[in-house]
């Protein structure tokens, strides 16, 4: 199988299977792992990646996000690192499994051809689970941008345990993007299908029992990818960029169009309230994939994260544009760093940018997850027509600083989470944490950088024994958590 793809990827010259993207088709264990400088000992947990890496020889015309789920993590304690990796055994994963071979077109397939299958939330897509990753309830949880399963996996082996139906209590599917609440245990979601006008939103207790579920309404379909959480409000997003509904009826593709004349909206409600009791809050148009952090501060919600004011580069396309170049137009991000307060008392939105830099997938101290935060670590987009990552640019966002490590020449980045030193008191105690692979020799290693001073060198580099392809979100499980 191993060849069908890397022929694929070499006859179809497609850049998202070739080079630092590449699949790797060896599942392992590792540990003795070589490390330039030394693993700090106050580090204890697991950091973890999704993204996609196709089983089979792709379908069609083969797109970054069709790629079936792989799972990369490090396990860290007491100065030392084991690495695994891991498909996820997915339902459609474990049908192709079993036909050996793709069985799907993907998103610039040829789409009717998936007619027949499965369809998920109004989507006639494969749901990979290749999207995102979280930890709630000593389960790793992976997801799917359109809205799909969450899967559980074991934190430990990257098992996959199977689709997670919170106790037989969740009743809709779930978007990738799932908040934990550490302080309470909860985690919040949403899900949203295209044949409805709603978005679903809901709250899952410690013991991953559904406690409130509630839907709200839109004027239409709509495709937000992350929402917010603070201590006592959720912020859901009504975007003006939506999928052209007759072509998906007609020909199942899903093209996005952006509504400039629409505003974007913002949906606050109590954590347990009823949709019909959503505040709206209108902004600027624009698109934002992920959100940082909200928090309540006085009559206002701050939410800090990163927009998207043009979200749709591909209408700048010349007509007899090559699949390549349609690819990558389709997958450009130009998005910076942006600011919104929505005022509870007079219902007024303010927003500003905070930064100009293109960076976008930003985390923080995942502890810190709807309290007031000041630190962001966004990844830095490179100069080049690729989505990947050259740098690491911390934000202190009180005053206005940032910080930058450079991946190196040829050297590109995963999603970095915050990892937080043990026994840490402040923000940013800690170290921050990062796949990083070499596009010139095919190595990948494992980067921990000191929170405070990112753009020093890395106080460790643990050299891994097989490449990393680039992908998409990670998160850091601290060793305190693990199954508690
Ligand atoms: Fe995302």
């Amino acid at each position: 199988m191993k060849n069908d793809v890397m022929n694929y990827a070499l006859e179809a010259g497609n850049p998202y299977l070739l080079g630092a993207y590449a699949p790797t088709f060896n599942e392992i264990v590792a540990d003795n792992l070589q490390v330039i400088g030394e693993i700090p000992k106050d580090i204890d947990g697991i950091y973890v990646r999704n993204g996609p890496n196709p089983r089979f020889e792709p379908k069609g015309h083969y797109h970054w996000f069709d790629g079936d789920a792989m799972l990369h993590a490090v396990q860290i304690q007491n100065g030392k690192a084991v690495y695994r990796n891991r498909w996820i055994r997915t339902t459609n994963f474990k049908e192709e499994e079993e036909a050996g071979e793709c069985l799907w077109q993907g998103l610039m397939g040829r789409l009717a051809a998936n007619m027949d299958r499965p369809w998920n939330r109004g989507v006639p897509l494969k749901d990979t689970a290749n999207t995102a990753v979280a930890y709630h309830n000593g389960k790793l949880l992976a997801g799917w941008y359109m809205c799909g399963d969450l899967y559980s996996i074991d934190p430990i082996t990257l098992e996959t345990k199977g689709v997670e139906d919170f106790n037989k209590t969740l009743s809709s599917k779930a978007m990738a993007h799932v908040k934990v609440d550490e302080r309470t245990n909860e985690m919040m979601f949403f899900d949203y299908e295209l044949t409805g006008s709603y978005l679903a939103y809901g709250v899952i207790d410690g013991e991953g029992t559904v406690k409130h579920f509630t839907k709200v309404e839109t004027p239409g379909p709509r495709i937000p990818h992350d929402m917010g959480i603070t201590e006592n409000y959720s912020i859901l997003m009504d975007l003006p960029l939506v999928y052209d509904m007759e072509v998906m009826a007609t020909r199942g593709r899903a093209l996005p169009i952006f509504k400039r004349e629409l505003p974007s909206r913002f949906g606050v409600l109590p954590r347990y309230g009823d949709g019909k009791t959503v505040r709206w809050f209108e902004g600027e148009p624009c698109y934002i994939y992920h959100v940082i952090n909200a928090w309540e501060e006085g009559d206002e919600i701050i939410m800090d994260c990163c927009i998207n004011p043009e979200p749709t580069p591909q209408d700048k396309l010349k007509k007899g544009a090559s699949k390549v170049e349609k690819l990558n137009a389709y997958l450009r991000i130009e998005a910076h760093l942006h600011r919104y307060h929505f005022n509870l008392v007079t219902g007024e939105t303010r927003e500003y940018p905070l930064d100009d830099r293109p960076t976008e997938f930003p985390l923080m101290n995942s502890a810190y997850l709807g309290q007031k935060s000041r630190y962001a670590y966004n990844q830095h987009f490179d100069n080049s027509e690729k989505l990947r990552f050259d740098g690491l640019v911390k934000y202190d966002t009180q005053e206005q600083t940032a910080k930058i490590h450079w991946y190196g020449e040829g050297r590109f980045g995963s999603e970095s989470p915050f990892v937080p030193r043990e026994g840490s008191k402040e923000e940013d105690d800690g170290y921050v944490i990062s796949f990083v692979t070499d596009e010139r020799d095919g190595k990948s290693e494992v980067i921990i950088l000191d929170a405070k001073n990112v753009d020093k060198e890395p106080v460790a580099r643990i050299l891994l024994p097989q490449r990393v392809p680039l992908g998409f979100h990670a998160c850091w499980v601290n060793g305190d958590r693990l199954f508690s």
